[in-house]
């Protein structure tokens, strides 16, 4: 989307938030605490104060080396300890930390003892396999126990992870483990997704062929698919084999609050997905205040994301951001409709959850069902509603607002990045809300919307969104790409970080996300580079050429459409359309969503570059007399 589209601005409501939620709000003003997080030093050095540090930093932030902002300098601290061991010494030593549940109804608890010992095998176990200090361990599994305790485990003994979420498949994984040359795999041998068993260690295995680095292979047997150790090859072995006699004590390394804490790779615009790599220190200080601060989290809440591990929401607010906070996190391993459209809400009500945290795209799936499925079950436990991922219309926060909750609770449109690790725009429990809108920049974090110069645009006028100062929780670098980083994200517009987000911001200086301005897809809050998408296409023998854009779909945001230029010899009849789909599904996984496949002669191009912009507005019928 290009920053002048006009689109026109007609939301005018505005909810106030509920007595009885400002009261009980740790931020009761947040325009109070938005001042006070103009001092951005003063505010995160007293944020950070609530976590334990083995060592304090003697400075806050070091601007000296832009866009290589460093924070907490010289502080000591781990994560793992931070989540899970200084729980163990309080009353919450047997409080819940996981609960696990599927779309089978099983369900599993861990209290934060439990969790402590599970980490401690863990991460003992991967010191055995010679894993050390800043190398990586990749993890190829579902939403489940095992996979929080190997993240844990990591960073207790400060090995770096990177997830592959477990949509994807044997090509987006490929790239992604050659790139971070992990020397331990950890993965399962299936997951559950609508009364299936996806095989994923038959994923990975075919992965592997072309995986050269990896060493060691443990796999979890989670859906008790038919694996023997027989069947098993030299370099593999099963998890609890491998925690069997470890000892559940470990002592946790001291890692520097600048000492690389995990590496998650996204789609950008260039075919390779990026390592974005986060820090230790920041990370934990920018994830665990804005999940309190805006979710409002309490002792004696059960919160949940829905947000898968292998993203980034799964990573900071599935499984850091609550542990940190030292309260109970639900993971749920399954899709929101199956066995039927109430799933959801049928555990909100069993367990209680206070706190609910998803994507627009699930709740416009579930919106189509009206209340036929609410309505067999009382969800009154819910205090707070957010969504992350994509735009929220109006109309689905008005039927969150309304319909889920009764017009009493608040509903928080939160705009982030893999690359911001931290919620950056969102609302605050006790904020004014607009339907539609993201409201302001969070208390610690400056936003504004600019010109290609970085100019502020005029109010109501579409621009980029840029973050003015740094913040805690930022990605420090593209893992073994400093340069990248730079040219990517710091260099279009010099001093402030480009989002590549297009935005707005009306008379009350709320903001209005209209959505990307590169060539990335939002397909059900995936992230897809549409140069991704392509070069699956052409690695099918039948596909010369293909170029791919997002065409809007009214339940997953975006679906693709794909333009193909074919080789001789080949028709676009249905036998290879339905070979092209399964062809990109086997590359990249179900997160391709392919709504339409074309035929052309020909692709717009300037100077080498597929000019996608021009298929967009052919597509939606715009003019094109500026070309
Ligand atoms: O385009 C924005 C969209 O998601 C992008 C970031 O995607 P990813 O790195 O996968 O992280 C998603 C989860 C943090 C953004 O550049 N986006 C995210 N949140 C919102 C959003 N678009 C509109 N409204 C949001 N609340």
């Amino acid at each position: 989307m290009r920053p002048d589209t006009t689109v026109l601005l007609d939301e005018k409501r505005v909810f106030k938030p509920d007595v009885e939620t400002v009261e009980n709000a740790h931020v009761k003003n947040w325009e109070i605490e938005i001042e006070k997080g103009k001092d951005i030093e003063k505010y995160w050095a007293e944020k950070a104060e609530d976590l334990d540090w083995f060592q304090k930093w003697d400075q806050v932030l070091d601007e000296s080396n832009k866009p290589f902002y460093k924070w907490f300098i010289n502080g000591k601290i781990n994560l793992a300890y931070n989540a899970v061991d200084r729980w163990i010494r309080t009353n919450k030593r047997n409080h819940v930390a996981i609960l696990y549940v599927n779309e089978r109804g099983d369900e599993r608890k861990l209290t934060y003892y439990e969790l402590y010992c599970e980490v401690n095998k863990m991460a003992n176990a991967l010191k055995n396999l010679g894993v050390k200090k800043g190398e990586t361990v990749a993890m190829y599994l579902p939403m489940c126990p095992e996979l929080v305790v190997s993240m844990l485990a990591c960073t207790k003994i400060g090995a770096l992870h990177s997830v592959v979420y477990s949509g994807l498949s044997v090509g987006a994984f490929v790239g992604r483990m050659n790139h971070a040359e992990a020397k331990i795999l950890i993965t399962a041998d299936g997951t559950y997704r609508k009364g299936k068993i996806i095989d994923l260690k038959k994923i990975s295995d075919e992965a592997l062929l072309q995986c050269p680095t990896i060493e060691t292979v443990v796999v979890v047997q989670h859906t008790g698919n038919d694996i023997e150790v027989s069947d098993l090859s030299g370099k593999e072995i099963f998890y609890e084999r491998l925690l069997e006699g470890e000892p559940a004590e470990c002592e946790p390394e001291h890692m520097d609050a600048e000492d690389p804490l995990f590496v998650l790779y996204t789609s950008g615009t260039t075919g390779k997905p990026k390592g974005v790599l986060h820090t230790t220190g920041g990370y934990m200080v920018g994830v665990s205040t804005t999940l309190k601060n805006i979710f409002d989290i309490h002792g004696n809440d059960l919160w949940w994301c829905t947000g898968d591990i292998g993203w980034i929401t799964g990573h900071s607010y599935t499984v850091y951001g609550p542990l940190l906070l030292g309260t109970t996190t639900l993971i749920y391993e399954g899709a929101p409709d199956f066995p039927d459209p109430g799933t959801w809400w049928s555990i909100i009500e069993k367990y209680g959850v206070t706190k609910f945290y998803t994507a627009p795209t699930s709740i416009r799936h579930l919106m189509r069902f009206g209340n036929r499925y609410l309505d067999l079950y009382d969800i009154s436990t819910l205090k707070i509603l957010g969504t992350v991922g994509e735009p929220l219309n109006s109309e689905a926060w008005m039927w969150l607002y309304k319909t889920i909750g009764k017009e009493r609770i608040p509903i928080i449109d939160t705009w982030w990045q893999t690359e911001t690790g931290m919620q950056l725009i969102s609302p605050l429990p006790s904020a004014y809300l607009k339907p539609g809108s993201v409201n302001k920049a969070v208390p610690g974090v400056e936003a504004d919307i600019v010109d290609e110069e970085g100019n502020p645009v005029p109010i109501g006028k579409g621009g980029y969104l840029v973050i003015k100062k740094p913040w805690p929780a930022m990605f420090r670098t593209l893992y073994k790409d400093d340069e990248k980083y730079k040219e990517i994200y710091w260099d279009p517009i010099p001093g402030v970080y480009k989002a590549d987000d297009v935005a707005r911001r009306d008379e009350d200086g709320y903001i209005w996300i209209q959505g990307r301005s590169d060539d990335v897809l939002k397909i059900a809050s995936h992230r897809i580079g549409t140069a991704e998408v392509e070069s699956a296409f052409v690695s099918h023998p039948a596909v010369s050429e293909a170029a791919v854009i997002g065409k809007s779909d009214p339940v997953k945001g975006e679906v693709i459409k794909a333009f193909v230029i074919l080789r001789e010899g080949y028709e676009l009849k249905t036998k290879l359309i339905k070979e092209l789909i399964q062809h990109v599904r086997y590359e990249l996984g179900p997160v391709a969503v392919i709504g339409e496949i074309a035929q052309v002669d020909a692709l717009p191009q300037t100077s080498g570059k597929i000019m996608r912009r021009v298929l967009r507005a052919q597509e939606m019928g715009e003019d094109l007399t500026d070309l």
